[in-house]
């Protein structure tokens, strides 16, 4: 939910963290601030507001001399966005300060007890009392010091801390909250997120829960929670620098939502072999398959609206009952899974608090788990029995879209996949089947090439006030995922409902004028399509259809209708949401939002 990072080498570092800052803006943008050792002395500057904010306050970093220092960038959870509350915080003695991403729970126990001992508060933030209990347990080591203090936090944490009595070194730990440490040539970083590193060095260490690093210039070591030295093996990032940079573009968002033909060919294709799907990622045999009496899947937001199209694609063709679940339910609700259960994750970040808890529970109780992840390395990934990565590249947009329709094609691909196993598709419906998979990047091409179309829509409903999106079976699914798209985008208020259920109670929402997107691209289930906008209509709404090509029906019923290219039914979402995408981003930008850090929101949702 915040991002970190951290610096010790041979150049300045501020300007370096910044630069590192701003690649994790995406996780929280509420306010920012650095720490660096200076003349003896820690130096904090910190504001409320987004990152440029702080940078014009030292002038992108010329103004601060350091060599080694923390940075972080808020998205707030205790305490509201404010000079005071930004990170980092420091201890009273002006001898510690630290950045933090999580959460503390027992937070306020930990104030009283200091309080108690004489350290004045001065935020309303959790984050505060760590600074303190490292001054009241510090005794001149700090990983003796930051051991006693861990074992004292309950809750998430990646914790960097620098000390003004180390000036060579500084030190961190993670539990349920993402960090690496950047391994350069004399200069050595830490960071929640790989883009804030990757200008500098493509090797890494992906720290697990309660591992303790200490950085200086010229040296890393990590030590578990016992503060016994620990070996770890490099990971070495091969992605392209450009992936996470906007190349050109105005939005991330944009870029990205162009960028999905490509990274559905990079997803699909090397998993379609000789008219089959092969999986190599998984380590399923048909006979775990065919113990399995259930499959539950668990995400939270998009994730989890690919989870509702994946209940009809699996059980329509493998057979096998699926229930979909919030992984924020999923944790409180005692599940009845077990080793009978296999467990579908679906993460782009593969670190969201929610779903990683609630990946352990399924875990516990003996479910085997697949994971559908984005990031690699990420605490799910690691965490799942097996994964199956969506070759979508970072995303840096809050609003998913290439991570999304990159998940939707992967379960596709595991509903073929167990369908298959289980000896489900004639020769000519797998053929059916996976001609359709390997024709959906250029199905989303022609989509995303009817951009302009889009955007004129938006320019006509882009001040409505409420918009309802319909539809049956997986346009049902996929409708959940284009309203979410418009409403955290653009702030306009709308809601997914199951076509066949506005009859029975939301109708009488719809009046004049109100927007309604309808999405028809089920064939069975068309002239009942028909039979709901007609209902919209005549209570005041305008309807926006859109359907395959061909199903020129629609045009007596809708006011306006997009044409998506033809595939099968169950992949119809991969065609349509790229779409609704589109209408969501030119709806937030012609009402001059900013459309890839919305209000409220961050990219990875790292607490509860
Ligand atoms: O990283 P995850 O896929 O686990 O994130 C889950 C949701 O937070 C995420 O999909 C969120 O709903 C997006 N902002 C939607 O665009």
């Amino acid at each position: 939910m915040c991002g970190i990072v951290g610096y010790v080498g041979e150049k300045q570092a501020a300007p370096i963290l910044l630069e590192g800052l701003s690649k994790l803006e995406y996780r929280g943008y509420d306010s920012a601030g650095i720490a660096v050792f200076d003349a003896g002395r820690i130096h904090v500057v910190k504001t409320k507001g987004r990152l440029a904010a702080l940078s014009d306050m030292i002038d992108g970093g010329a103004s601060i001399t350091s060599q080694m220092g923390i940075g972080h960038t808020r998205w707030a959870t205790h305490g509201e966005p404010s000079d005071v509350n930004s990170h980092p915080h420091i201890s009273n003695s002006g001898k510690f300060a630290v950045v933090h991403n999580g959460i503390i729970e027992n937070y306020f126990k930990l104030k009283e007890f200091l309080e108690n001992r004489g350290y004045n508060f001065v935020s309303q933030t959790d984050t505060e009392v760590v600074a303190h209990l490292v001054d009241f347990y510090y005794d001149g080591d700090m990983l003796s010091t930051v051991t006693k203090v861990i074992s004292r936090l309950e809750g998430s944490y990646a914790l960097g801390i620098i000390s003004c009595e180390h000036p060579d070194s500084f030190i961190a730990v993670r539990k349920d909250s993402p960090l690496i440490v950047g391994l350069g040539e004399n200069e050595n970083f830490i960071a929640s997120d790989i883009p804030a590193i990757l200008s500098r060095t493509r090797d890494v260490y992906l720290l697990e829960d309660n591992e303790i690093v200490i950085l200086k210039k010229d040296n890393v070591s990590i030590y578990d929670i016992h503060g016994e030295p620990i070996t770890k093996e490099i990971f070495h990032v091969d992605w392209d620098v450009s992936a996470a940079e906007k190349g050109g573009y105005e939005h991330f968002m944009f870029k990205e939502m162009m960028e999905q033909p490509k990274v559905l060919k990079d997803t699909i294709h090397p998993r379609i072999q000789d008219g089959n799907v092969v999986l190599d990622d998984i380590s399923l045999t048909a006979e775990d398959i065919a113990s399995f009496n259930k499959i539950s899947i668990i995400g939270c937001g998009s994730a989890y609206h690919v989870g509702c199209v994946g209940k009809y694609v699996i059980e329509k063709l493998a057979r096998i009952p699926v229930e979909v679940e919030l992984a924020s339910e999923f944790r409180y609700r005692f599940p009845i899974v077990d080793d009978k259960t296999l467990v579908i994750v679906i993460s782009q970040s593969g670190e969201t608090a929610d779903t990683l808890a609630a990946l352990r529970d399924a875990k516990k109780s003996g479910a085997r788990i697949m994971s559908i992840v984005n990031v690699v390395g990420s605490s799910i990934a690691r965490e799942s029995d097996d994964v199956i990565y969506t070759w979508a590249g970072p995303e840096i947009a809050v609003a998913t879209t290439k991570a999304y329709s990159t998940q939707l094609s992967v379960i596709y691909l595991i509903a073929l996949y167990l369908a298959d196993k289980k000896e489900l598709l004639s020769a000519e419906d797998k053929k059916n089947y996976i001609d359709a998979m390997l024709a959906l990047p250029d199905c989303v091409e022609t989509v995303i090439g009817q951009k302009e179309t889009i955007q004129y829509l938006a320019s006509k409903f882009y001040n409505v006030k409420d918009v309802f999106y319909i539809g049956r079976g997986v346009d049902y699914a996929a409708s959940m995922e284009g309203s979410l798209k418009l409403k955290e985008i653009s702030y306009v208020h709308s809601e997914a409902y199951a076509a066949g259920e506005l009859k029975h109670g939301t109708i009488s929402l719809i009046e004049e004028g109100t927007l309604v997107v309808a999405l028809c691209s089920v064939d069975m289930l068309f002239e009942k399509m028909l039979s709901n906008i007609k209902e919209v209509k005549a209570r005041g709404a305008v309807v926006w259809a859109l359907t395959f090509e061909g199903n020129t029906a629609i045009e007596a019923e809708a006011d306006h209708v997009l044409y998506v290219p033809r595939t099968v039914m169950e992949f119809a979402p991969s065609c349509i949401v790229p779409a609704l995408q589109l209408f969501g981003y030119y709806v937030s930008a012609l009402r001059g939002l900013d459309i890839d850090k919305p209000r409220n929101l961050a990219k990875s949702v790292t607490v509860e």
